[in-house]
């Protein structure tokens, strides 16, 4: 008898700690500032922030769809980004020289976000939030494939055992 009175006050505990984090949850999402790393911004939230971003920023010398525009080479399309091998790279170069007429002037997680969007219009379309945690793991362009082809080229590593094994026989 004595412990249930116990086990009543955790139950409404529980009960509050819940209603508080999803209220919590609630104000969190509403101030969200989708161009802030720490504030995380949901996958889909980044790349439309980071479409407004590239507006308001870039397309003027890159154009709009990021197509390239006069000296500013294009950001979007088969040949675009081809100097750049991760999307850290890519990160690294653009937090530190774009916008060309004011470099490193914004967030970083505004550069974030319009790499998350730059991404997406080069058909890699990100499964999460693009970010220092995981975009040196992002291959630009083709590359997905050399990494694979890699890959197998350590598993055929084991050709030595063939020829060992054509030496025994
Ligand atoms: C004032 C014009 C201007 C603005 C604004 C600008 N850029 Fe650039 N950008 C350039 C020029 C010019 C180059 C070429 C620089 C060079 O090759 O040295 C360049 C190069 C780049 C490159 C390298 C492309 C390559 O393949 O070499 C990337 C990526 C890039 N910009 C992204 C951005 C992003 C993202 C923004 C917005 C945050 C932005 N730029 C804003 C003019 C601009």
């Amino acid at each position: 008898m004595l412990h249930s009175p116990t086990r009543w006050n955790t139950s409404i505990t529980l009960t509050c700690a819940l209603a508080m984090s999803v209220l919590a949850g609630c104000t969190k999402r509403g101030s969200k500032d989708p161009a802030d790393p720490e504030d995380a911004p949901g996958k889909v939230e980044q790349k439309v922030a980071g479409a407004l971003l590239f507006e308001q920023h870039c397309a003027k010398c890159h154009g709009a769809l990021g197509q390239g525009k006069d000296d500013a080479p294009a950001v979007v399309g088969e040949e675009a980004l081809s100097r750049f091998t991760t999307a850290q790279q890519l990160f690294d170069y653009v937090s530190k020289e774009m916008p060309q007429n004011a470099p490193g002037s914004l967030k970083e997680g505004e550069y974030w976000a319009i790499l998350a969007f730059d991404l997406k219009a080069n058909d890699i379309d990100l499964d999460e939030t693009l970010g220092p945690q995981n975009a040196s793991r992002y291959l630009l362009h083709a590359e997905g494939d050399k990494a694979d082809d890699k890959a197998d080229a350590a598993r055929g590593d084991h050709t030595n055992d063939k020829v060992s094994s054509d030496i025994n026989e």
